[in-house]
């Protein structure tokens, strides 16, 4: 069984055609990082152009990649929340179009969902319920993941992302956007030339936090970060700054995951989102797995932790199984749930 994914949601196009849920047949994604690189931060109105201009050709090279006719798919699947509205209608209307002309049936996802989905390409996942946790731009949040479509969330961000903390500690220090590969990349160096643990320049995060908590708040040390600059001006080291930002940041995520376990009793975890492709927290999941005996899970291929077509037609795959079928006037939402027509 052939099926197609678009993803369209917030800043990459990307288009994947995948066969019985496991073998990707093609993959293709055009990111728009250099369009929205000088203002730091994603423009809607830019994405929702870059995505229409991308997506037609798109989907004529993944067709060709894959070797097949538009009429052999059995199901699209597609991105319809959450995300930028203008970015997820020009997903939609492809899905759409390709519903209409070729009466082929249409899966319409949840894209935060689909981040968990893309790993089951690489390898299987233990039966429901897991323990899901997404970290990427614009979300930090522990779900309890029931079933395939309902996910439960039980713990959010007060504040920023973790993505976004990156994106903003790498605007503070001058480096690129966006800002987690620089961030990561002098925080290792740091790592490699320290030759004896120094205090953090930064205190623990949410150290008086109640054991029940679950929640994750980044914002303050983002301040940290810009309120230690500012104070030592052109004494800074930008590496050592990196470094501790990411050990506190970390800290706190794994911390919560703990407590997630202990208050859920689930010991399979799914870690996914941006996040997930600094190598340094990769190998802190893996160290905390082996001590606290967890079963852990996150996408080995880099490009499936960003937004892509792979995971929507993963996730699309498992639901049309089930005998998910969007009608053709399905609701695209900026909101993490849609209430009707899905
Ligand atoms: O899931 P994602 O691709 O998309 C959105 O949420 O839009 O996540 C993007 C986020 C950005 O904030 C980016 O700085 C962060 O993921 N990111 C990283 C790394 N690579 C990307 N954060 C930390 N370390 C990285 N190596």
């Amino acid at each position: 069984m052939l099926g197609l994914g678009i993803e369209s949601s917030c800043d990459e196009t990307s288009l994947a055609i995948i066969q019985d849920g496991k073998e990707v047949r093609s993959f293709v994604i055009y990111s728009q990082i250099a369009d929205h690189a000088e203002y730091r931060g994603v423009v809607p109105e830019l994405a929702s152009r870059a995505h229409l201009e991308k997506i037609n050709p798109l989907l004529e090279t993944a067709l060709r990649e894959a070797n097949i006719q538009i009429s052999d798919l059995s199901y699209v699947s597609v991105s319809s929340h959450p995300g930028l509205m203008g970015s997820l209608l020009i997903g939609a209307q492809l899905a759409r179009c390709i519903a209409l002309t070729h009466q082929i049936p249409i899966v319409a996802v949840n894209h935060l969902e689909a981040h968990f989905a893309v790993i089951r390409l690489e390898e299987e996942l233990p039966n429901f319920p897991l323990l899901a946790v997404l970290l990427s731009g614009g979300n930090s949040s522990i779900y309890l993941y029931h079933d395939f479509g309902k996910m439960e969330k039980i713990a959010d961000t007060m504040d920023d992302a973790l993505g976004e903390a990156f994106d903003k500690v790498s605007a503070i220090l001058n480096l690129p956007y966006p800002g987690g590969p620089p961030v990561e990349r002098l925080a290792k160096e740091y790592a490699e030339t320290q030759e004896k643990e120094v205090a953090s320049f930064f205190p623990k995060l949410l150290k008086d936090a109640p054991s029940d908590s679950l929640d994750f708040s980044f914002s303050g040390l983002k301040t940290a970060v810009m309120y230690h600059v500012q104070r030592q001006q052109l004494e800074i080291d930008a590496r050592k700054i990196c470094y501790d930002f990411q050990n506190s940041a970390f800290e706190l995520v794994l911390r919560n995951v703990k407590k997630a376990v202990k208050k859920t009793g689930i010991r399979n975890i799914a870690f996914a989102g941006g996040v997930l492709a600094n190598g340094t927290l990769r190998n802190e999941i893996e160290t905390i797995s082996k001590r606290e005996s967890w079963r852990v899970f996150y996408p080995k291929k880099k490009i499936y932790c960003t937004d892509n077509g792979a995971m929507v037609a993963c996730l699309g795959y498992y639901l049309f199984q089930k005998g998910h079928r969007s009608p053709i006037d399905f609701l695209v939402s900026p909101k993490p749930k849609i209430e009707a027509k899905l």
